[in-house]
């Protein structure tokens, strides 16, 4: 590719993530619509690579640049510039993540295994869930092998997969185009079997949308279970149906619900609710590293309060509520779970994954809860509580 065409691409990028807050996939399109740029598939997919890197460099550039940068584009020059990133740099700099993040990790983890975690968080884990709704595992493994991925299959569930490496990116994949393997982290698989869907149960997804778990709690239950999916995004949920029919989800017995979770009342000793609830997504850096730009203290905050009611009113609903967030603040897991174990008195919390990592050391309650760490278990960062009436 040109240098010029990748300059002005990857400048145009980081300006879409900077200035209009996009997610660096979305603004890499849009660089590319904009410039009219033609790239052959390779091209375009060796550019997003760089793309995605620069924008999870960004907080390092600043930290070199000071306050002289004039332009997205001197930002790239530099960072072409091999030299420059050696500038020798404070521990946050250097890793790129901005003070307050890096301050709230290393004060939680202590430096050694925080910097490890936040070096693991830069980095894209990737995971593939076969569907067997569609396909077997035997089947999908031997399609890998075929296409020449390097994979490891996984100790905890047996229809994930940890992928090495791909020669293609795994969208491109033919069996995640035919929908019998789902790009899908572990975490957040391991949210699904906490909640240990079974073939009679009745479960309400609070938070549902686009409705990746709700597809794993119909595959573990061979599309038996009955779901009611509630969203307060109507669009996300056309979108959500959309996919399940492709996931091969039975949809008669899943029931979409726009409404705001804060708010819905549907008592029922036997269900199970689900609340995956919306947040930072500072567990997903190394997906989006575009995350790690615009957090602050007050955006962990504002999802706090938030994810606060939605439990509030979760807990109100059935004996047995998963709790879980893509985030690696106290603030979304920990400190919203003591917020309404301490208001509603009766609850019990369980650690129902023995290999998870406990909460951590804010609350005392926290052998009782589970976190999963990209440095640990390589996966994102997800919290997961298990909340049943006593
Ligand atoms: C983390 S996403 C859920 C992902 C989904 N569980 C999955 O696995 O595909 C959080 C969702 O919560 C929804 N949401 C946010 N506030 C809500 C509210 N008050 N009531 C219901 N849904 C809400 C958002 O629209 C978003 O779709």
């Amino acid at each position: 590719m040109r240098d010029k065409l990748l300059v002005d691409l990857l400048s145009r990028t980081l300006y879409e993530v900077v200035e209009r807050c996009l997610p660096v996939e979305l603004a890499f399109k849009r660089a590319c619509k904009l410039l009219k740029a033609k790239l052959g598939y390779g091209e375009r997919e060796l550019a997003y690579e760089k793309a995605r890197s620069i924008v999870s460099d960004y907080m390092k550039l600043l930290c070199i640049t000071g306050s002289k940068v004039r332009s997205y584009r001197e930002l790239v020059r530099l960072w072409f510039n091999v030299e420059s990133l050696k500038t020798p740099l404070p521990p946050y700099c250097q890793l790129s993540y901005n003070a307050w993040f890096y301050g709230r990790i290393v004060g939680l983890l202590g430096r050694e295994e925080g910097e490890a975690m936040l070096r693991s968080l830069n980095r894209r884990n990737l995971w593939l869930r076969v569907n067997t709704l569609k396909a077997s595992v035997e089947s999908v493994l031997r399609d890998l092998e075929r296409e020449g991925v390097d994979y490891e299959d996984d100790k905890h569930f047996y229809y994930m997969v940890k992928i090495l490496s791909s020669p293609k990116p795994l969208r491109q994949l033919r069996i995640v185009k035919e929908f019998k393997a789902i790009i899908h982290d572990k975490a957040s698989a391991a949210v699904v079997e906490v909640l240990k869907p079974e073939p009679e149960d009745v479960i309400i997804d609070v938070t549902a949308a686009p409705g990746i778990k709700t597809s794993l709690a119909m595959m573990l239950t061979e599309n038996r279970a009955r779901i009611v999916a509630a969203d307060i995004d109507v669009k996300r949920l056309k979108v959500m149906k959309v996919l399940l029919r492709k996931y091969g989800v039975n949809t008669s017995r899943v029931e979409l619900v726009a409404a705001d979770s804060a708010y819905i009342n549907i008592r029922n000793c036997n269900v199970k609710v689900m609340l995956d609830a919306p947040c930072s997504n500072t567990g997903a850096v190394g997906k989006d590293p575009s995350i790690k730009i615009h957090t602050s203290h007050s955006v962990v905050e504002y999802y706090s309060n938030i994810q606060r009611r939605l439990l509030e009113n979760a807990v109100k609903l059935c004996n047995l509520i998963v709790y879980s967030t893509c985030s690696v603040m106290p603030e979304e897991g920990e400190l919203v779970v003591k917020a309404v174990v301490d208001r509603c008195s009766g609850l019990k919390l369980v650690k129902a994954l023995p290999w998870a990592s406990p909460g951590y050391n804010v609350v005392v309650f926290r052998d009782k809860l589970m976190r999963l760490f990209p440095h640990i278990h390589g996966t994102e960062g997800f919290f997961i509580a298990l909340i049943l009436h006593r």
